[in-house]
């Protein structure tokens, strides 16, 4: 299939012919890039979340595993976490996360450009959850595909749609992460099954000549750490075998203390690095949106700062970990709740399954 650049009959045509736009819009943002490209940026222009309604709480996980409320709040913050009905799959999930951030954007869905789904947890290894939503959005042939780094996967994102904003490829993106984490969750296992939620979070980028938006992005990985946060079966290397489904290989699986240490060094030196090099102190961030695995990786986070724990937006005791769909779920709640002001500057952190780590800061 052609891409919306090469247009259908081969043509060259304006990058952003597919996305719908009024001619005089299209021209107006074709001079814009020609004059200078460099000048493009990239902000959230509008924010959505989902999550399930079936809550999970620490008192119901007490009867299905051997564990304590105390024990769950005590080493992580989290109290319940929300759970999607056996018919919804991730990209149902990610569908009103979307709406809602198209919504917030106010702008007709025909302008976006290109669709990204980050999730560790898809409807399917392929098609992608993108093309599921895609059709569900009903935006075909918008180009749409998965992005897999765990729970670092909304700032992959973000730095991936940045680039194609910044390069004058899109004007808009749509970029939702979404999980249903309960369906790749070992409900037996008592070290992992009281940690994840499922959720969905999603935001429309549009390209910008303000200063105000991404100042910077900072991505990292190191596969040498792959197996201690993975779900080993269900790809090529481990295909699902009734073998493999006896020894439960099919689910998350997790060292969690080993996971504990790297997070926290991870994040606290990925953090530091942005911000000395943008030259921006921890006390210029208004809110800091971190990811929602663990309240003590959390404060770990705003000692090494030095910055006060009500600067951190949480919401991790309401919806435990929902890997990638944590921080942008996160966001779409700290603007709900007027936590965010013109000129903010804000910083993300995130930390997940590859080893994956990642920073970012904007200016709201
Ligand atoms: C998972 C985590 C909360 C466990 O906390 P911890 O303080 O490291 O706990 P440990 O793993 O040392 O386990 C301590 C004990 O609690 C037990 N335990 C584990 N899960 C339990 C549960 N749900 N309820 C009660 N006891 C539990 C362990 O079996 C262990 O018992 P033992 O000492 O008899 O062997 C913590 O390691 C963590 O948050 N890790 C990082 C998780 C994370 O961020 N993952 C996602 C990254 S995106």
């Amino acid at each position: 299939m052609p891409s919306a650049a090469e247009n259908t009959k081969g043509k060259q045509v304006s990058p952003f012919h597919e996305c719908n736009t009024s001619p005089l819009i299209q021209l107006a943002f074709s001079s814009l890039i020609s004059a200078s490209v460099k000048n493009i940026s990239t902000r959230i222009a509008g924010v959505g979340a989902y999550t399930p309604s079936r809550v999970l709480t620490n008192q119901e996980m007490e009867k299905m595993v051997d564990t304590t409320h105390e024990w769950i709040t005590t080493r992580t913050g989290i109290q319940e976490r929300r759970i999607a009905a056996p018919d919804e799959a991730t990209s149902d999930l990610a569908l009103h996360a979307a709406r809602a951030a198209i919504s917030d954007a106010g702008i007709d869905p025909r302008q976006i450009g290109l669709i990204l789904v980050a999730t560790a947890s898809p409807d399917m290894l392929f098609p992608s959850t993108a093309c599921m939503l895609q059709q569900k959005l009903g935006l075909a042939p918008v180009p749409a595909f998965d992005i897999s780094a765990a729970c670092s996967g909304f700032l992959y994102g973000l730095q991936i749609a940045h680039q194609f904003i910044c390069n004058g490829t899109h004007s808009h993106i749509l970029l939702v992460s979404a999980e249903k984490l309960s369906a790749i969750t070992n409900w037996k296992d008592r070290s992992t099954c009281v940690l994840f939620g499922d959720g969905a979070g999603a935001v429309v980028l549009e390209a910008t000549h303000n200063s105000r938006g991404v100042i910077d992005i900072l991505l990292r990985a190191d596969g040498s750490y792959h197996e201690i946060l993975r779900v080993p079966a269900g790809g090529s290397a481990m295909p699902v075998t009734p073998d493999v489904i006896q020894q439960n290989l099919q689910f998350i699986q997790m060292s969690g203390k080993e996971v504990f240490k790297l997070a926290v060094t991870a994040m606290q030196d990925i953090v530091e690095e942005i911000l000395e090099k943008n030259q921006i102190s921890p006390q210029e961030i208004a809110c800091v949106i971190p990811h929602q695995a663990n309240t003590r990786i959390i404060s770990a986070l705003a000692d090494r700062l030095g910055l006060p724990m009500d600067r951190f937006f949480l919401n991790l005791h309401r919806y435990g970990n929902m890997s990638a769909a944590s921080i942008p779920v996160a966001l779409a709640e700290a603007k709900a709740e007027a936590r965010l002001h013109p000129g903010d500057k804000i910083l993300f952190a995130a930390f997940g399954g590859g080893l994956t780590w990642a920073s970012a800061i904007i200016e709201w």
